[in-house]
């Protein structure tokens, strides 16, 4: 039998990680408030979902026009399921279902785009596009903010001889310097968020795609949290800011809003073909399944159809009462463009006790920590959906009320700024 040894010396070398340290202390110290790793044992109808035997409306799902409950869209993955079986086996690079070409041409007709690829999930998309949209002679600046996924992808294309640089959160004269520090270059991709997932900030695209076109730059624009439910139809945050995506490539999801399976990469027709050739999750990993990918001109006929409006209409006035309603107990509250809207706590503690607190009563919203906040800004995360009942958002808030008269949270102050602001740091989440 082989020595066990060498596995155990991996395990307590990797315990010594810095990040892994902290997980596992937030865990250690607080087991009856650390609500990670929940399992949902049963969903639905509408937001309702049960763990461990308790009754909770869900506050922390993304599906956020509710379509994963939606008669229609179940219907399409059922009929993807009896067209297709369970799924295609084989890499795209061999072969695609025709339902995946559907998918991308009517993805692309609704987005405005050339064209589109589909992967599958948008941290595959980010990280098979970015190292193969840039080479050796190449540069990347980065948003200090950016997605993770982005992140994990610079460090794929640093290795791969490209110049990388981030540059301080939506400043496009930081911007200007950070692509001036790393000439010459051959090109360059900015890579920003289109909706920061984390606070629900818009970043200013006009002016950083203007920098970016001055000095040679594309702009990549992950909008995972604004496909299907921010801008015309709910083709998310570029359309709007630019009017063109022709300096830009636009990353979405198929998962959130969507409420199927997937992410993509929208950009002009030629690169289509270059990033079958350079992205190595396409080429080297399985695609989305059929049955998810038979389902999406289900969700885009019902983007285009006059129940978008109704749906996001249901939505804002969850969105603008949960909001209204934090505000009135005095609570610092992030958010406003999406449907994301995150309470400021600050101490880690805190955080996870008050994510119980309201767990306790029925209520699940995430306790954010560090990395996904800064240190000691955690936050408590609202999803609002357009199928949260207005008795729940009510329940809620309630919930809410209870929590500050038995915790002591951050108070914004009279003229409506936060007395303990987030500060910068990293919202990677
Ligand atoms: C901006 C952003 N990009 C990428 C992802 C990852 O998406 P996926 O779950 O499709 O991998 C997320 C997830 O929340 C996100 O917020």
């Amino acid at each position: 039998m082989t020595s066990p040894i060498p596995m155990e010396k991996l395990g307590r070398a990797l315990r010594q990680n810095t990040l892994v340290r902290i997980i596992e202390q937030f865990g250690e110290e607080h087991p009856d408030s650390h609500l990670k790793d929940l399992v949902i044992d049963e969903s639905g109808p509408g937001r309702r979902i049960v763990v461990g035997g308790r009754p909770l409306v869900n506050f922390g799902s993304d599906s956020f026009l509710g379509l994963d409950q939606d008669g229609r869209v179940q219907e399409a993955i059922r009929r993807g399921l009896s067209r297709w079986g369970t799924h295609n086996g084989a890499s795209r690079a061999f072969a695609s279902v025709r339902a995946n070409i559907e998918a991308e041409e009517r993805l692309a007709e609704w987005l405005g785009v050339e064209s589109v690829l589909i992967l599958p999930s948008v941290m595959l998309a980010n990280l098979g596009a970015i190292p193969g949209l840039v080479g050796r002679q190449d540069a990347i600046a980065m948003d200090e903010q950016a997605h993770t996924s982005m992140q994990e992808a610079a460090k794929i294309a640093r290795a791969n001889g490209a110049k990388v640089a981030t540059f301080a959160h939506g400043d496009p004269a930081a911007l200007e310097r950070t692509l001036d520090a790393m000439r010459p270059y051959r090109s360059a991709l900015v890579c920003i968020d289109g909706v920061y997932s984390m606070s629900g900030r818009i970043p200013p695209m006009a002016e950083l795609d203007a920098v970016a076109r001055a000095a040679d730059a594309v702009l990549y624009v992950d909008d995972a949290h604004g496909t299907g439910v921010l801008g015309a139809q709910g083709r998310g945050t570029v359309l709007d800011a630019l009017g063109s995506y022709d300096n830009a490539f636009v990353v979405g999801s198929l998962s959130k809003a969507f409420s199927c399976a997937g992410g993509f990469i929208g950009g002009p027709r030629a690169f289509h073909r270059l990033l079958k050739i350079r992205c190595a999750p396409y080429v080297f990993g399985g695609p989305v399944v059929p049955p998810y990918l038979e389902a999406i001109g289900t969700v885009i006929d019902i983007l285009r159809s006059e129940e978008y409006p109704r749906l996001r209409a249901r939505l804002d006035a969850s969105i603008r009462r949960v909001i209204g309603g934090l505000g009135d107990l005095g609570l610092v509250v992030m958010g406003s463009a999406t449907p994301i809207v995150s309470v400021l706590v600050g101490d880690e503690a805190d955080t996870l006790n008050a994510g119980k607190f309201l767990f306790d009563r029925g209520y699940y919203v995430q306790s954010v920590l560090f990395p996904a906040v800064p240190y000691h800004a955690g936050v408590l995360r609202i999803q609002c959906n357009a199928n949260h009942a207005e008795t729940e958002v009510e329940g809620l808030l309630e919930a809410f009320a209870a929590l500050t008269r038995t915790m002591k949270l951050p108070r914004s102050s009279p003229a409506g700024r936060p007395r303990h602001p987030a500060g910068p740091g990293p919202e990677r989440g």
